[in-house]
C-alpha cells in the first residue's frame, strides 16, 4: 500500500469557545485523490487551515510525512510540500499571471527549474499562457482558480489541498475546473479536495469522507459512496 503522507487524528479546532472541528480522523496516501465533502459550515475549511498551519489546533494531531506539524507555520509547511489553494482563491489581482506563478515558487531558488515549471503550468493551463502578462484581476473566476492552482503547483506540492475550487463558477467553468483537477492528479500529484459538489468530487476521487457538524460521519471507497443510498439521499440530492 502507498505511503501515508497526511494523517489527521482526533483533530479538534475551536474559534474561541466554539468547537468547529470535534475530533476528526482521516488520512491521505501518496498518489491518491481524496475528497472531503459536506455541507456549508461542516468544518471543512477549518480542517484545511489546521493542516496547513494557518490555524492552531487544540486537540489531536496532524502528521505530515510521519512527523507532527503541531506549532509549525504555514510558510514552513509550504516548503515541505503542504500547499493549499484557499477558498476564494487568493490570487494577487494587481500582479500579472506570470508574477503570480513566480510567487508560488518563492521558497525555491533554482531559477532554471522555476522557468521550466512555469512552462509546465502553461502547458496544463493554456489559458494562462495566452494571458501571461495581464493582471490577474482582469481574469474570470474560473481563470483565477486555474491561476491559483498553477501557483500552488509552482511550490511542487507533495499534497495539494483544494478548498472548494468550483465555488461560485458557471456550469461550464465547473466542468473545466474538475477536468484540470483530474489532469493534475493524473500527473501524479496527491490531492485533498474539499467540495460541496459531492457528486463531482466523488466521481474523481479514490476515497471520500463526509463531514457533518465537525465530525466525519461516513468514509470509504469513492465509487462505493457514490452508489450508497444514504450518501445519495443526503448529499447528491436524491
Ligand atoms: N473565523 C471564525 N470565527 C468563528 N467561527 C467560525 C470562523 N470560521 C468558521 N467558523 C465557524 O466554524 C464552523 C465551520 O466552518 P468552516 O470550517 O468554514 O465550514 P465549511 O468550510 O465546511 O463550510 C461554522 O459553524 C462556522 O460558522
Ligand atoms: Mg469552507
Amino acid at each position: 500500500m502507498a505511503q501515508t503522507l497526511l494523517k489527521v487524528s482526533g483533530l479538534k479546532v475551536a474559534y474561541g469557545g466554539i468547537q468547529a472541528v470535534k475530533g476528526v480522523d482521516f488520512e491521505v496516501r501518496e498518489g491518491e485523490l481524496v475528497s472531503l465533502i459536506g455541507s456549508n459550515g461542516a468544518g471543512k475549511t477549518t480542517t484545511m487551515k489546521a493542516i496547513t498551519g494557518t490555524l492552531p489546533f487544540l486537540g489531536g494531531d496532524i502528521e505530515f510525512l510521519g512527523k507532527s506539524i503541531k506549532g509549525r507555520g504555514a510558510w514552513d509547511l509550504v516548503g515541505e510540500g503542504l500547499v493549499m489553494v484557499p477558498e476564494g482563491r487568493g490570487v494577487f489581482t494587481r500582479m500579472t499571471i506570470t508574477e503570480n506563478l513566480q510567487i508560488g515558487a518563492y521558497i525555491r531558488n533554482d531559477k532554471a527549474e522555476i522557468a521550466r515549471d512555469i512552462d509546465r503550468v502553461f502547458t496544463t493551463f493554456p489559458r494562462l499562457k495566452e494571458r501571461a502578462s495581464q493582471l490577474a484581476g482582469t481574469m474570470s473566476g474560473g481563470e483565477q482558480q486555474m491561476l491559483a492552482m498553477g501557483r500552488a503547483l509552482m511550490a511542487r506540492p507533495k499534497v495539494l489541498l483544494l478548498d472548494e475550487p468550483s465555488m461560485g463558477l458557471s456550469p461550464i467553468m465547473v466542468d473545466k475546473i474538475f477536468e484540470v483537477v483530474k489532469q493534475v492528479y493524473d500527473q501524479g500529484v496527491t490531492v485533498l479536495l474539499v467540495e460541496q459538489n459531492a457528486s463531482r468530487a466523488l466521481q474523481l476521487a479514490d476515497r471520500g469522507y463526509v463531514m457533518e457538524s465537525g465530525l466525519i460521519t461516513m468514509s470509504g471507497d469513492a465509487k462505493v459512496m457514490l452508489n450508497d443510498p444514504k450518501v445519495r439521499a443526503a448529499y447528491l440530492g436524491e
